[in-house]
């Protein structure tokens, strides 16, 4: 008898959480069309946009420059600057890169040559390409300010292009103290802030060892992070990890490995196991499994 009315209150429970499932699974597929439904009443909108372009590029027609005056390219210190020009054909004429400085305006470049001795500048230019763009490299917080592309037609017509200079940083999540358990897995993110291009390596140290290549370490770099793995921690990894791109200031994060002889919390575990009832994607199939289980007795 009290073996029935138990199954029965377990069976209601059940029930309720099977109903909850089905509302918050109602409620998401709500969201996800209003989503779908948001990104279609914008395709239009991108086509006028890109119908006003070509609009702006027929009424333009006539001019010596195809890059739109006054551009801004950034670039990162240590990294190599690209700025454009490119000239429409003409028949006489010679494109010229001028440093515009407060003082005096430096001449860079004079069609194909580098005319200051600085062979950081120097001009890209195919023969028959429209293109003559400035390439500039190892870029110093003092390459920052404007450039003047100039076509020495008469009269002379420039456009000025201006050069940002950033500083790339690297950064990791939970720096500067990361607490972990012996024998779990350690994860350190490296990321790349204010960089214009990826590195070319990243080297990770823990204390004053490179450590990339040792065994049981795992370091995948991709444009913009790195990240470090190494599987089964032991106290004696514990130090000072610091993250090396080769473009980038770097970052580090002390790594405390904690004896793993305290006791399960078994609150926390508690915690854990009623979490993933309440968000695991499977969980209708097992309050399913359940019921039928208990009805089979
Ligand atoms: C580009 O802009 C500058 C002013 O910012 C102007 O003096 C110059 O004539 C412009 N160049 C062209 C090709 O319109
Ligand atoms: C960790 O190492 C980096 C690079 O060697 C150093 O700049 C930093 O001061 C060190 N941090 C600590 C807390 O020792
Ligand atoms: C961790 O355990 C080792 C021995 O297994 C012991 O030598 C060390 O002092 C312990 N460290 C802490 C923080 O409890
Ligand atoms: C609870 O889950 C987290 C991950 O979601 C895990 O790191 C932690 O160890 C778990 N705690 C227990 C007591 O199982």
């Amino acid at each position: 008898m009290m073996e029935i009315r138990a199954r029965t209150v377990i069976k209601i429970i059940i029930v309720f959480l099977l109903m909850e499932c089905v509302l918050c699974g109602f409620q998401e597929y709500k969201n996800l069309n209003q989503k779908r439904r948001s990104i279609r009443s914008y395709e239009p909108r991108s086509k006028d946009h890109s119908s006003t372009n070509s609009l702006y590029k027929e009424s333009n027609q006539g001019a010596v420059f195809l890059t739109p005056n006054s551009s801004t390219i950034v670039a990162q210190i240590g990294g190599t600057a690209k700025l454009p020009c490119s000239v429409r054909k003409f028949n006489t004429g010679v494109v010229s890169w001028i440093r515009k400085n407060n003082l005096s305006p430096t001449i860079l470049t004079v069609g194909l040559g580098t005319y200051i001795a600085d062979d950081r500048f120097l001009v890209e230019h195919g023969r028959h390409s429209q293109n003559w763009d400035l390439v500039l490299k190892h870029v110093q917080l003092s390459d920052a300010g404007t450039y003047e592309c100039q076509v020495s037609l008469h009269p002379t017509t420039s456009i000025f292009i201006d050069l940002k200079i950033t500083e790339a940083v690297a950064e990791i999540s939970g720096a500067p103290d990361l607490h972990i358990r012996a024998g779990s897995r350690l994860r350190i993110v490296c990321r790349l802030r204010h960089s214009t291009e990826p590195p070319a390596y990243v080297f990770w140290y823990r204390d004053h060892r490179m450590i990339n290549h040792d065994a049981g370490v795992q370091v995948t770099t991709d444009k913009t992070l790195s990240i470090l793995r190494i599987d089964n921690l032991d106290p004696s990894l514990s130090g000072n990890y610091t993250c090396y791109p080769h473009n980038a200031i770097p970052a580090f994060v002390n790594v405390h490995v904690l004896n793993s002889t305290e006791e399960e919390n078994p609150a926390a575990m508690m915690h854990n196991a009623s979490r993933i009832l309440q968000t695991g994607p499977y969980n209708m199939v097992l309050l399913l499994s359940l019921w039928i289980a208990l009805s089979l007795r």
